[in-house]
């Protein structure tokens, strides 16, 4: 689609059903009825950021910061693998604290365990992409988050997109299987950046893409701010799948905690995956980018119980593979 296109879609509601349907649809054929789901684990709290929407921006004082070092983290990991998770997710803030050898060491412990693994560490040097790719990482979350120039500016104090730009490039060149995606209802977002976004997703052939509502925070400087809606979410992320029709999209955490059915509707119109919080309750309601955050009081078990019998529930299955993109022989 053009950029035209998407505008039009995006500003009239009169066919969301037929949107939703039809990327369910071009779900089931081009990636199956398999959900695909990867184990999260969120390993460190601490950011030296400043994105002014998220709750573990280095300028919250209020929140408790935590930081899962190797030995327990790798039991999270076992354990993981132990309940059928095939990828395992390392997500953290900017926290410098892992340099390059400390990560390089848990990559090559987690990969141990033959499974497919998720870096969503940040910004980083294309050495340092290099260091664990070669240390065997399979893919990399990265957000873009807006690609409204100025936009991002406002939301990224002292950083700038190019370098946002720079990493993704790296990470794909470098044979990383990549994710990106944005932020839906950010203040002064408008539907035209929205269709640029998905355009950049097609630009940069992304392999993953996961969207989610913005909700606000309330100590960060957009407590006030409007949150994002949930049906215009829904409305990117299924042009998402029209536009990239064999990537992994997640039905994210986002969407469900601002619709209790959200990961549900997600699946039926156009997602394919779930990540599912790996470590103990101790930690999830620390990791808190933004409030309402569902899941902070169950625990490993109950996530992977709960979400496959959600999956079971609207006539989908639980893939067994490690879920690399499939893409289709052109
Ligand atoms: N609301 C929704 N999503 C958020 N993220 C960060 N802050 C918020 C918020 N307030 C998302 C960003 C980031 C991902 C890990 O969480 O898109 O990439
Ligand atoms: Fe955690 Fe449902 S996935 S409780």
């Amino acid at each position: 689609m053009n950029k035209q296109e998407l505008i039009d879609i995006l500003n009239d509601d009169t066919k969301n059903d037929w949107l939703f349907k039809k990327a369910d649809r071009i779900r089931h054929e081009n990636v199956g009825d398999e959900v695909h789901l990867r184990g999260l684990i969120e390993f460190s709290n601490i950011c030296k950021r400043g994105c002014k929407y998220c709750g573990l921006r280095s300028a919250n004082k209020e929140i408790e910061r935590y930081r899962i070092l190797k030995d327990e983290l790798l039991i999270y990991a076992k354990k993981a693998v132990e309940m059928g998770y095939r990828t395992l997710v390392l997500q953290s803030g900017e926290d410098d604290f892992y340099d390059t050898d400390k990560m390089v060491e848990i990559i090559h412990e987690i990969k141990k365990f033959d499974v497919a693994l998720t870096l969503s560490i940040g910004e980083k040097t294309y050495d340092e992409y290099k260091a664990f790719k070669d240390a065997g990482a399979d893919r990399y979350l990265l957000r873009i988050e807006t690609t409204d120039k100025n936009l991002y500016k406002i939301m990224h104090p002292g950083v700038n997109i190019e370098n946002r730009f720079r990493c993704l490039y790296d990470l794909k060149s470098l044979g990383y299987e990549t994710g990106t995606g944005c932020l839906v209802g950010l203040p002064n977002q408008t539907i035209e950046s929205l269709a640029e976004d998905i355009l950049f997703f097609k630009k940069l052939n992304a392999d993953m893409v996961g969207i989610g509502p913005f909700i606000p925070h309330e100590q960060t400087p957009l407590a006030k701010a409007q949150k994002g809606d949930f049906w215009l979410a829904l409305k990117v992320m299924a042009l998402t799948r029209l536009n990239l029709p064999d990537i992994n999209i997640p039905a994210t955490t986002a969407m469900e905690t601002i619709n209790p059915k959200g990961r549900i509707i997600a699946l039926n119109s156009g997602a394919n995956v779930v990540m599912p919080n790996v470590t103990s309750q101790e930690y999830r309601a620390k990791y808190e980018i933004y409030p309402g955050k569902i899941c902070i009081n169950e625990n490993p078990e109950q996530c992977r119980g709960c979400i496959e019998g959600k999956i079971l529930s609207i006539g989908r299955t639980v893939a067994k593979d490690k879920g690399f993109r499939r893409q289709k022989q052109k």
